[in-house]
């Protein structure tokens, strides 16, 4: 590949800051290792004039989060005209709201838990509170996780045992988003399957199996070394093995989810496959799950990086 001028943005101001300041830092030496010139963007109000003055081929959205993952930084890239890796802004608004995705697995066929989402609004101003009895019944008893529906690294998320839990655990989630998922809990092997976009169809990575010391994978569990333990490929039967990837390839395929995905999901002990989520800049960090999976697919971190990028380019 020719010698690129390549933007990779990073940092900013959503809660995954240092994450993606981590993925950030290896993706610029992956870049500059295959002869790009790089340029580091911490992202603030100054990254408009930046990138006017800079003028670069690409760039690379090594953002997680708020503004990088929900069709933010995108929607402006758009407008600057200005290349750039992953999925546009329909495929990054829709699957950042787990709410709105969730809904579009059902309609497709995909399995998901079932789930309830209240909005912050409902709670202000329609008296959703008075409801709260309802939930365990709906969504096939508990235990259940309760999530903000725009949000990752499992901020906000926690786990309900006994009805009691519910209020606080939706005021927390909902302090984080403006609407919140209760979530039936499915006992189970959580499993991240990275996707790229192949030649002719969704090209999926080996499932990473992960079990995580504490039971849940939660940001702790995400971030601290020795917290958790991967296994790849995944503990699971051939034909359990073979579900899981069909289903990515599809989840990756329903939500548009050009370049590259990380679709999310547990398998539960009779084999069944339940989606939480797709992610649209799966992190890219020393211990991340996409740079894992890709290891064990034969490709180095700077293929991902490259081929990634060259993507990107394509578009110009
Ligand atoms: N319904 C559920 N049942 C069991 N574990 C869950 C459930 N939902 C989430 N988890 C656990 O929490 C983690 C984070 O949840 P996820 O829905 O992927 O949100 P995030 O965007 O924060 O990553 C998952 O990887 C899984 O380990
Ligand atoms: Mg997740």
């Amino acid at each position: 590949m020719s010698r690129e001028k390549v933007a990779v943005l990073m940092g900013g101001r959503s809660l995954e800051r240092d994450v993606s300041l981590r993925s950030g830092k290896r993706v610029c030496e992956a870049l500059e290792a295959a002869g790009h010139k790089v340029l580091a963007l911490d992202v603030t109000a100054d990254l408009v004039s930046t990138l006017r003055a800079e003028r670069p081929d690409a760039c690379y959205i090594a953002l997680h989060g708020k503004y990088g993952e929900d069709g933010t930084i995108q929607e402006l890239l758009e407008f600057l005209g200005i290349p750039y890796t992953g999925p546009g802004v329909v495929s990054c608004s829709l699957s950042w709201d787990k709410s709105l995705a969730k809904r579009l697995f059902v309609e497709a066929g995909i399995p998901t838990p079932a789930w309830v989402t209240l909005t912050a609004d409902a709670f202000k101003e329609m008296g959703a509170a008075t409801a709260l009895d309802l939930i365990p019944d709906e969504v096939g008893g508990l235990p259940v996780v309760v999530k903000p529906s725009k949000q990752g690294s499992a901020l906000g998320l926690s786990r309900v045992d006994e009805a009691g839990g519910l209020a606080e655990a939706l005021l927390n989630a909902l302090s984080y988003s403006d609407a919140a998922l209760v979530e039936k809990w499915v006992d189970g092997c959580v499993v991240a399957v990275s996707v790229f976009d192949g030649d002719d169809g969704p090209l999926v990575l080996p499932p990473v199996e992960i079990v995580a010391h504490s039971g849940l994978f939660d940001f702790n569990a995400m971030y601290t070394a020795g917290e958790t333990d991967y296994y790849v490929p995944a503990r699971l039967d051939d034909d359990v093995a073979a579900r899981v990837i069909e289903v990515a390839g599809k989840a990756h395929t329903l939500m548009e989810c050009r370049d590259v995905s990380r679709v999310d999901l547990i398998v539960d002990p009779q084999g069944g496959v339940h989606v939480l989520e797709c992610n649209t800049s799966p992190g890219m960090t020393e211990t991340s799950l996409l740079p894992m999976a890709a290891e064990a697919a034969g490709m180095s971190f700077q293929d991902v990086v490259e081929r990634l990028l060259h993507a990107a380019l394509a578009r110009r």
